[in-house]
């Protein structure tokens, strides 16, 4: 019989660590397990932060589903603790507008180092109530140590790297993409970054600041019986509608402060909306300038109007363009949101901004949003197939040229798709089509027929190919659209396994998880 040796009790946690001896001798287990050579089973960072925090989650976060409606996601989170339902509240795009993905933002806000509650933009005023109501719980709850309710402090970072540290860069030019009856209305945008010095890596977004339409601006104070000079925080009227705050939609502050200033069943009303009720049925259409319509009768006060309102978000996009092909300069390829509600058009802000509202030699403020998971595989042999319908192609033409530019020798594929093939090729006349850049390129034009027809249909089609590419260890990308496109689209990959790989349906499906572990699925959706 063998004499087994106990292995060496290892000391990583410190006697000091705020932990329990049970928790630290566990903590020590866990660790010494990680640093073993034969015990390769990692913690994900949710069940590291759930470890680290001592209040027994299991990490896992089965409401990350961006396709899932929010009473499903806090119903899934039920009974967990409150930084986990704080996630459940979150999009789930891990978009980055934040400034976070969904788990660091909850994070953050339930250790109180962020206090803004309103920067998830994809979830909008849902996340926001959402949020404010957990928050209330975390404000209610006994300080975990002395000073621990103290206001975060705000770190800056590097200048030009996030959301709160934006620098100045130069407008160039836009170039309509679509021809002829296109439904859509999509620019190549252009930036010169030589004055602030940015740099950045394909697959990261851009933030930009944009003002709101000044003809919206002016409305609103003729709406509210005041001068456009009118001074509140020091700035004109003007200058706050236009720069400082967001005018769609309305939040639930403005609500409350119409209530407060009116009464019977106009206040009732207002406190409705104010609540996330719909009395009228139409709270969807409200954005600021609508609310003034629809109370017309309550003129706020300039200074109370302004404190009831959103401070402006940032907008992020893909970057189309690489900083090793073209240095100092930088690109975007950006859908303009236009829609009508009743008789009046409505702008999206960054959009239309970018379309209409700045000129050739403008600056604005903006910083790149460093990608997390979405990056071109580090070995330049390895093959791509990029998926991205629409303005989806914005990163793969960005691959495409840092591919060109540093010589990479791997194999490129590019599914893309729009609405109808004579006025929605973006991009055909140079990067995507020529050079010999792209191994293979598949296209799908939803409105060409009779039937749409999507790139999903176009992988399936080809599914065998594809599948030789994965197992020649193809990276695939998808960009574009978060709530069907990304989904259905990984569904196909998912039917093409199965189908070409000879896997069951289940099989297939861990496939995919697996290749996602692996950073060889990765996506970039919004
Ligand atoms: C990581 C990332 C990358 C992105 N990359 C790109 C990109 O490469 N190109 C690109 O074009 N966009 C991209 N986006 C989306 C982009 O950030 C903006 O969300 C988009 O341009 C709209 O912003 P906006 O300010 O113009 O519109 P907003 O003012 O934000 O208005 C948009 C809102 O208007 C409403 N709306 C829109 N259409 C209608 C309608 N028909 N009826 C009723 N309401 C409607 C919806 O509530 C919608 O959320 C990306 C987003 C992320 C997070
Ligand atoms: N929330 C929404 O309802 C919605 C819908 C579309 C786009 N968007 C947003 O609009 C912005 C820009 O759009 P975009 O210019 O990139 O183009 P897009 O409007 O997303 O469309 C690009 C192409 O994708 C097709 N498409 C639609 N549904 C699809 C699906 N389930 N799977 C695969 N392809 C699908 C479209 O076909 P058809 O249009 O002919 O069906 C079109 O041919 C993005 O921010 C996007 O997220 C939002």
């Amino acid at each position: 019989m063998n004499q087994m040796t106990p292995p060496p009790k290892l000391e990583i946690i410190p006697s000091s660590a705020p932990f329990s001896e049970a928790q630290r001798s566990w903590l020590n287990g866990f660790f010494a397990g990680l640093l073993s050579t034969d015990a390769p089973t990692a913690l994900s960072a949710e069940q590291g932060a759930a470890v680290l925090q001592g209040d027994g989650d299991d990490g896992e976060a089965p409401w990350h589903d961006q396709t899932m409606p929010i009473a499903d996601r806090m119903k899934l989170a039920e009974g967990r603790p409150l930084r986990r339902r704080m996630m459940a509240a979150m999009a789930q795009q891990d978009c980055g507008q934040c400034g976070y993905n969904c788990n660091d933002y909850s994070e953050a806000i339930a250790s109180k180092g962020e206090a803004r509650l309103n920067l998830c933009v994809p979830g909008g005023k849902e996340t926001a109530r959402m949020l404010k109501a957990l928050n209330e719980e975390l404000e209610n709850a006994p300080p975990a140590s002395p000073g621990s309710n103290a206001p975060p402090a705000v770190t800056l970072g590097e200048p030009g790297r996030s959301r709160d540290n934006p620098v100045p860069a130069k407008f160039i030019s836009r170039r309509l993409l679509n021809k002829g009856k296109s439904e859509k209305e999509t620019w190549h945008i252009e930036f010169d970054l030589s004055g602030c010095g940015l740099d950045y890596v394909v697959g990261d977004s851009f933030g930009i600041f944009a003002r709101n339409d000044l003809g919206l601006v002016d409305q609103i104070i003729a709406m509210l019986g005041a001068s456009h000079t009118t001074e509140v925080r020091g700035k004109t009227l003007r200058e706050v509608l236009l720069d400082d705050v967001s005018l769609a939609p309305a939040p639930d502050s403005l609500f409350d402060l119409i209530s407060y200033l009116t009464g019977g069943a106009v206040r009732e009303k207002a406190r409705a909306l104010a609540q996330g009720e719909d009395p009228d049925g139409d709270a969807a259409t409200l954005d600021v300038m609508a609310v003034l319509q629809k109370f017309s009768n309550v003129r706020p006060h300039p200074e109370a109007f302004i404190e009831a309102l959103e401070p402006l978000q940032p907008r992020l996009y893909s970057i189309s363009s690489s900083h090793n092909a073209t240095p100092g300069k930088l690109s975007l390829t950006v859908d303009c949101v236009r829609y009508v509600i009743g008789k009046r058009k409505r702008l999206g802000l960054a959009s239309t901004f970018l379309a209409e509202r700045i000129n050739p030699g403008d600056e604005l403020k903006v910083y790149v949003q460093k990608a997390h998971g979405f990056a071109l595989p580090e070995d330049p042999k390895i093959p791509i197939i990029m998926v991205g319908p629409g303005t989806g192609v914005a990163p793969f033409r960005a691959f495409l040229m840092d591919r060109r530019a540093t010589g990479a020798p791997g194999k490129n594929w590019l599914f893309f798709g729009h609405q109808r093939s004579e006025c929605d090729f973006f991009y055909s006349d140079n990067a995507l089509k020529t050079s010999g850049l792209l191994t293979r390129l598949s296209l799908a034009w939803s409105r060409d027929g009779d039937k749409k027809f999507y790139v999903q249909d176009r992988m399936r089609e080809v599914g065998r190919e594809v599948w030789t590419w994965l197992a020649e260890g193809a990276h695939v990308y998808v960009c574009g659209d978060a709530k069907r496109m990304a989904k259905d689209v990984e569904r196909a990959l998912v039917d093409i396994i199965a189908q070409f790989g000879a896997r069951s349906t289940d099989e297939a499906i861990s496939f995919v998880a697996e290749l996602k572990k692996k950073g060889r699925f990765q996506q970039d959706v919004y």
